[in-house]
C-alpha cells in the first residue's frame, strides 16, 4: 500500500470570526500561548509520518510562510546574546517538514481549495488537517489514527465526532454501519444539514485521508452549501465508485475558529505549560473569587 506523506492545509481563508485581528493577520498565526495555532497543526501531521506540508494559501497569507522558513537576521540577533539554543529551536520549525504553498487564487470552498493542491499531491493517498481544529492527543496524534485505517483498508476515512443534535447544521454529517470498533463504512453524506434531515450525529471534524481518486469527483461536483464546492459533496460523490470510511476521532478537540473555542484552547494549553501554570491558576481563582462577589 502506497504511503501516506503528503498533508494538504487549507489557510486561504479569511477568519471573519476573528475580525479586526485577522485584517492583517491570518487566522492560523493567532497564538495559543506563544505558538501560533498552525504549528500545532503542523506537528500533529510531522508526528504522524507526513513529510511534505502542502499550504493552499491565498492573499495576505504571508506571515505562515515566513513562520516556516528561517530568520538569519534574528539569528545574528541572538546570537549575539549568546541564545544558540533559541536559535536551534527556530530552526526546528523550518526543518519539520517540507513545506510548499500553491495560492487558492478564488475562494470557491473547501473541496475547491483541496482540488487546487491536485498536481502536488499527484497520485498518492493523502492527508487533509483544517487549521482551525487543534486535537490534543500526545501519544496517539489525530490524523495519525486515520492514516492507520488508511493501511487498514486502503480507501479514504474521515475523522468523526459525536455532537449534540443542535449542532449537526454547523458540520458535515456521516452515517454508516460501524465495522469495528469506532470505525463506520460510510453510508450517507451531507454537508451542514437542518436538525430533522440530518441522518446522523457523527460530525466531520478536519481531518482526513484521501485516495487520489477524490480529484476526478470533486471535478464532477456541483456546487453545493453557500454556492461553494464541498468536500462533503465531493466525497459522495466518489462514495459511489469506492467504500469510505469513517473514524471516530480520540483526544481532546478544541474548535479555535470560534471565539469560545479559542478562550477554551488558550486556558487548556496554559494549564498544561510548567513555566506558567502555576501563576495562572492563580489568577484565576482570584478572578473566580472576583466574580463571585460579583
Ligand atoms: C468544514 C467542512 C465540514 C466540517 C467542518 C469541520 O466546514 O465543510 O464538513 O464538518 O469543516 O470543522 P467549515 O467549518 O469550514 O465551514
Amino acid at each position: 500500500m502506497p504511503k501516506v506523506r503528503k498533508a494538504v492545509i487549507p489557510v486561504a481563508g479569511f477568519g471573519t470570526r476573528f475580525l479586526p485581528a485577522t485584517k492583517s493577520t491570518p487566522k492560523e498565526m493567532m497564538p495559543l500561548i506563544d505558538k501560533p495555532i498552525i504549528h500545532y497543526i503542523v506537528e500533529e501531521a510531522v508526528n504522524s509520518g507526513i513529510e511534505t506540508i502542502i499550504f493552499v494559501t491565498g492573499r495576505h497569507k504571508r506571515a505562515i510562510e515566513d513562520y516556516f522558513d528561517y530568520y538569519p537576521e534574528l539569528e545574528q540577533v541572538l546570537k549575539k546574546s549568546g541564545k544558540e539554543e533559541e536559535i536551534e529551536k527556530l530552526r526546528q520549525i523550518s526543518n519539520m517538514a517540507e513545506f510548499v504553498y500553491i495560492r487558492q487564487k478564488e475562494q470557491l470552498g473547501l473541496g475547491h481549495a483541496v482540488l487546487t493542491a491536485e498536481r502536488l499531491v499527484g497520485d498518492e493517498p493523502f492527508a487533509v488537517l483544517l487549521g482551525d481544529e487543534v486535537i490534543k492527543n500526545k501519544d496517539y496524534p489525530g490524523i495519525r489514527q486515520l492514516i492507520d485505517v488508511y493501511y487498514q483498508f486502503g480507501k479514504s476515512v474521515i475523522g468523526t465526532m459525536e455532537v449534540p443534535r443542535e449542532d449537526v447544521s454547523k458540520y458535515g454529517i456521516v452515517a454508516g454501519k460501524e465495522v469495528v470498533d469506532g470505525i463506520k463504512l460510510v453510508e450517507k453524506l451531507v454537508e451542514k444539514p437542518p436538525v430533522e434531515e440530518a441522518p446522523s450525529t457523527s460530525a466531520i471534524i478536519g481531518r482526513y485521508v484521501l485516495t487520489p481518486d477524490i480529484f476526478e469527483a470533486l471535478k464532477k461536483t456541483p456546487l453545493g452549501k453557500g454556492g461553494e464546492l464541498q468536500l462533503t459533496d465531493g466525497l459522495a460523490l466518489l462514495r459511489n465508485k469506492e467504500v469510505i470510511y469513517s473514524k471516530d476521532v480520540e483526544g481532546l478537540r478544541h474548535d479555535t475558529g470560534n471565539k469560545i473555542g479559542y478562550l477554551k484552547a488558550i486556558l487548556d494549553f496554559a494549564l498544561e505549560r510548567e513555566d506558567v501554570r502555576e501563576e495562572f491558576i492563580k489568577i484565576l481563582m482570584e478572578k473566580c473569587k472576583e466574580i463571585e462577589k460579583g
